[in-house]
């Protein structure tokens, strides 16, 4: 076994007792549970919270049976490959971050986040994010983080700015829409 499947490996150990503190005491993030099925459900059903994620519009009418195989995924693949976390605020599971696409051996990963909109404009989602972004560079020993978001996700690239990302990179998808490609390092990160 190699020093990086050993990093995954021990991670993966974790996966019931995982739990990542944010910087308020009433908001943490922690792995996905079978009974978090209806709750993902809903917040992916929601035009509103997924207008700027397009992967997720096919998901619109998900059913439960497929959320709960995504959660299974989720929790195998959990420290290897990922690390998607539900974020709970006053015990409330408000939306999902975490990283994902772990790539151990080039010390880089993918960080994500998407909350409920009832929740939005409260410094919530800087906090979770932050605290995701953090795990992976200094917990993690990742290099950098990178992040991609459409360029109309206006809210998202305000957010991504504070977090002194800067202005990221534009680039094409293959759908044809334009996208910002953001990387977090140490040396960038900026905690407000
Ligand atoms: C993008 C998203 C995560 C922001 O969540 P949020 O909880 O509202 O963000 P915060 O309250 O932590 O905002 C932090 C800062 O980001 C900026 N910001 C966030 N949303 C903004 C918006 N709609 N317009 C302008 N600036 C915004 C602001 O500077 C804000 O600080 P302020 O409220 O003091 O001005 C949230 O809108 C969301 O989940 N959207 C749906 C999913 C999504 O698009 N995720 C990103 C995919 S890549």
């Amino acid at each position: 076994m190699t020093t990086e499947d050993e990093r995954g490996a021990r991670l993966a150990a974790q996966l019931d007792s995982f739990r990542l503190e944010t910087r308020l005491p009433n908001l943490v993030l922690r792995p996905p549970v079978s009974n978090d099925g209806p709750n993902m459900q809903a917040r992916t059903r929601d035009m509103r919270n997924t207008q700027f994620l397009p992967h997720l519009h096919a998901k619109v009418s998900q059913p439960l049976s497929e959320v709960h195989e995504w959660i299974e995924l989720m929790r195998r693949d959990f420290g290897t490959r990922c690390l998607f976390l539900l974020v709970e605020f006053d015990g409330q599971v408000i939306g999902e971050s975490g990283l994902g696409f772990l790539d151990w051996s080039h010390s880089q990963a993918e960080a994500g986040i998407m909350l409920s909109h009832q929740v939005w404009r409260r410094g919530l989602a800087y906090e979770a994010l932050l605290a995701s972004v953090r795990f992976g560079l200094e917990q993690l020993g990742m290099d950098r983080i990178t992040l991609g978001t459409l360029e109309d996700n206006v809210g998202m690239r305000a957010l991504l700015r504070r977090m002194g990302a800067g202005e990221g990179t534009p680039r094409v998808r293959t759908d044809g829409r334009l996208e910002r490609v953001y990387e977090v390092t140490s040396q960038n990160l900026a905690v407000v």
